[in-house]
């Protein structure tokens, strides 16, 4: 695999300091060397600047809106929409993160990221001024949600009314991971197969395992279960690339909380390019 990293260092799409760490962390737990060692050939662009605007007026409901036309997964899938085209989206979560700025409880932009992207709902966005670069480019029937358990009354009618594929954690526990997998690829490769965003929130995750995160939710993924996904995208071919978003180590309560939370976010990105359970083969080796 050739894999190019960029780490996102920004923290305004939620009001919990720390995030904007998780970068520096997941790098220091040797994710590069990691790659390589699995054989992957690795570009590291370094990191994402983003600009700092004090004084953000919000609009309507959405809190810092100057400082995040660039909040990571609308970035990162616009990015990706415009180098590759049309894509398939599996969004691993916790949380379906598809509230408009007129329905967010919140305000909280990384609440909202997949409102901006779809088509079908291009509609429901206010015009917003910073905002005008922005064009969806994902169709409502490319996206498949796994991991759900905590979501706003809204967002359930949203997801209702564009008719999109989702797992909720009930459906992992009726499916078992390895159906909610397969029934995820047979919908992802319906018409035409197209690249993969994968974008895996660790808070996705049950909380036992990555408790570093600024919203956890109990119920959560196992991290087999948060593995098992990523190996299984990554056989496909077409995972084209990976946001691993939520990773925040001034979150989660002890040392042993933080490590664990960066280490299981390392291990789901080996994952996603190429490492296995079984260990690395060397198909040069002759038995003594
Ligand atoms: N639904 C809530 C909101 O809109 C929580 C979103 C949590 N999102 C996340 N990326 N952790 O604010
Ligand atoms: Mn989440
Ligand atoms: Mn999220």
């Amino acid at each position: 695999h050739r894999v190019g990293i960029i780490g996102a260092p920004f923290s305004k799409g939620q009001p919990k300091d720390g995030v904007q760490k998780g970068p520096e962390f997941i790098r220091d737990a040797g994710l590069i060397q990691r790659l390589k060692g699995q054989g992957c050939v690795v570009k590291d662009y370094g990191n994402v600047a983003f600009e700092d605007f004090p004084d953000d007026e919000p609009i309507g409901r959405l809190k810092n809106q100057r400082a995040l036309v660039c909040s990571l997964a609308i970035g990162s899938i616009s990015g990706h929409a415009a180098s590759r085209g049309e894509l398939s989206v599996l969004w691993v979560d916790a949380h379906a993160d598809i509230n408009t700025p007129l329905t967010t409880p919140t305000g909280n932009i990384h609440g909202q990221s997949l409102s901006y992207l779809i088509h079908e709902l291009h509609s429901k966005i206010p015009k917003l001024p910073n905002f005008s670069w922005l064009k969806p480019c994902v169709a409502a029937q490319d996206i498949v949600y796994i991991g759900l358990r905590d979501l706003d009354p809204e967002e359930h009618s949203i997801l209702k009314y564009l008719g999109i594929k989702t797992f909720f954690m009930t459906d992992v526990d009726r499916l078992g991971i390895a159906k909610v997998v397969e029934q995820t690829c047979d919908h992802m490769f319906l018409k035409v197969k197209k690249p993969i965003h994968l974008s895996f929130d660790i808070d996705a995750l049950d909380p036992s395992v990555s408790p570093a995160t600024g919203t956890p939710v109990v119920g959560g993924l196992t991290y087999r279960e948060g593995i098992y996904i990523c190996e299984n995208i990554c056989q496909t071919g077409l995972l084209s690339a990976v946001d691993l978003v939520e990773v925040n180590p001034e979150l989660g309560n002890s040392q042993e909380g933080v490590e664990s939370t960066v280490n299981a976010a390392v291990d789901l990105l080996l994952a996603c390019f190429g490492r296995h359970g079984e260990g690395s083969h060397n198909p040069d080796y002759t038995i003594p």
